[in-house]
């Protein structure tokens, strides 16, 4: 509730109608930050986790804090062209057109276990990419991780029917 209780809505961005989940407000938050970090990696310790990924760019900031207190490493999931090495690509629908996300090749072994992690989930587009572009490198998905699910959008269900579990911290209606 502490965690729910620090994210900020902003009416009407990016554009009218949006109800915008800004958790500027959690990271800020000395406690707020601390708790949502160790909330995270309380449930992920025992799980033998290989690596860390996270998605740019917001999830970058909670993947590698995780990543530290879990004491694995941090791979970044990035939007097209950012990536210096030799990437994958995977291409995902959004409301108007299409975007691209990346990671580099020898960015995870196969057979390593991975957790996904962003700040938000709405469609589950970027989640669904980011887990195609793991799963081609041979890593294994064991779970996705958010702060925020906005469960009227979807994403949660989208990431079930791909047979994996997803967890987040608070919801927002
Ligand atoms: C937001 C959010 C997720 C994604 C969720 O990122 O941080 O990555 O959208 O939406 P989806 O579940 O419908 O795919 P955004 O694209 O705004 O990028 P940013 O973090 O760089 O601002
Ligand atoms: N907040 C942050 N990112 C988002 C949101 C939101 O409400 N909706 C889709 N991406």
């Amino acid at each position: 509730m502490k965690i729910k209780s620090l994210i900020r809505t902003i009416p009407d961005y990016p554009k009218p109608g949006i109800q915008f989940r800004d958790i500027t407000t959690l990271l800020k938050d000395a406690e707020g930050l601390r708790l949502t970090i160790d909330q995270l990696a309380a449930r992920y310790r025992d799980q033998t986790i290989a690596k860390v990924v996270g998605i740019e760019s917001r999830g970058f900031i909670v993947g590698a804090a995780l990543a530290y207190q879990l004491g694995v490493g941090f791979v970044p999931v990035r939007k097209r062209g950012k990536l210096p090495g030799e990437v994958l690509g995977h291409d995902y629908a959004l409301e108007y057109g299409t975007d691209r996300v990346e990671i580099h090749t020898d960015a995870i072994a196969p057979g390593e276990r991975v957790l996904l992690v962003d700040d938000l989930i709405a469609t589950g587009g970027t989640a669904e990419a980011a887990v195609m572009l793991i799963r081609q490198l041979g890593g294994e998905v064991t779970e996705c991780a958010f702060i925020v699910d906005l469960p009227d959008l979807g994403g949660m269900k989208r990431l079930a029917a791909l047979g994996l579990k997803a967890y987040a911290l608070c919801e927002f209606e």
